[in-house]
């Protein structure tokens, strides 16, 4: 059932700063997914750097920002128009609805989740996006051989993705199980804001990718 509270959202919608720009791309919404496609969800994209880059990789395939930070789709939009990017679709909000209302079963390629809100105290554990509850909830959605790509430079969130990993192994595969392969290669992978800010504070983020199975 759905209720107020089941799409509850903690953190920033919006920055301190006034900003003057105007929100045209909220009305950019999702119709539907086309399962056909080769759709990429990219979760709380931030500033847009991973969507813009993975967008750009291949223009043939969709990405879905979702983010509920408004300055940070601003970004992404003003990014996505100067690049002419017409692969992207946004989506401003918490992704447990976005998925309820404009996913289909077996519609989804990939997902990227880029250093997630950690939520360090342990009163808040139950705040974070990534758990049993969450895999369990989009497996129905991603195509048969789909990928997870996850990061973080969170060691107690890592710890807590590690172990739920275990718990769905049935239906994921942990692809990258070497350590040369869990280093987040900056070569390869979007330098986004908190992928830069955890190299400024000295840490090293760790990077998973699941199969679906
Ligand atoms: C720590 S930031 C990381 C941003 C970006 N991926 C990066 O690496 O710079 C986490 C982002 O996830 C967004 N977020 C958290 N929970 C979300 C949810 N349930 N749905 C959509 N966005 C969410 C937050 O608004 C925030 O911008």
């Amino acid at each position: 059932m759905i209720n107020n509270t089941t799409y509850r959202l903690y953190g920033r919608t919006k920055g301190r700063k006034k900003n003057k720009d105007n929100y045209s791309f909220l009305k950019i919404k999702l119709i539907n997914i086309d399962h056909t496609k080769y759709n990429i969800l990219d979760i709380g994209s931030g500033f847009g750097e991973s969507t813009i880059k993975i967008a750009k990789k291949d223009k043939n395939k969709i990405v879905i920002s979702c983010e509920k930070y408004i300055d940070g789709l601003n970004s992404l939009f003003k990014k996505a128009q100067r690049e002419q990017l017409d692969n992207i679709y946004i989506y401003q909000g918490n992704v447990h609805q976005m998925i309820d209302e404009y996913c289909s079963k077996n519609s989804l390629s990939e997902v990227w989740i880029l250093y997630p809100d950690p939520w360090p105290k342990k009163k808040h554990f139950k705040r974070r996006l990534i758990d049993k509850y969450f895999f369990d909830k989009i497996k129905t959605y991603l195509k048969y051989g789909a990928t997870i790509n996850i990061a973080s430079d969170s060691k107690s969130y890592i710890s807590h993705i590690l172990r739920t990993i275990y718990e769905v192994k049935a239906d994921f595969l942990w692809v990258n199980q070497s350590k040369s392969e869990w280093e987040y290669d900056s070569e390869i992978l979007p330098e986004t804001k908190y992928y830069k800010k955890a190299l400024e504070n000295g840490l090293k983020p760790f990077y998973v990718k699941l199969k679906k199975l």
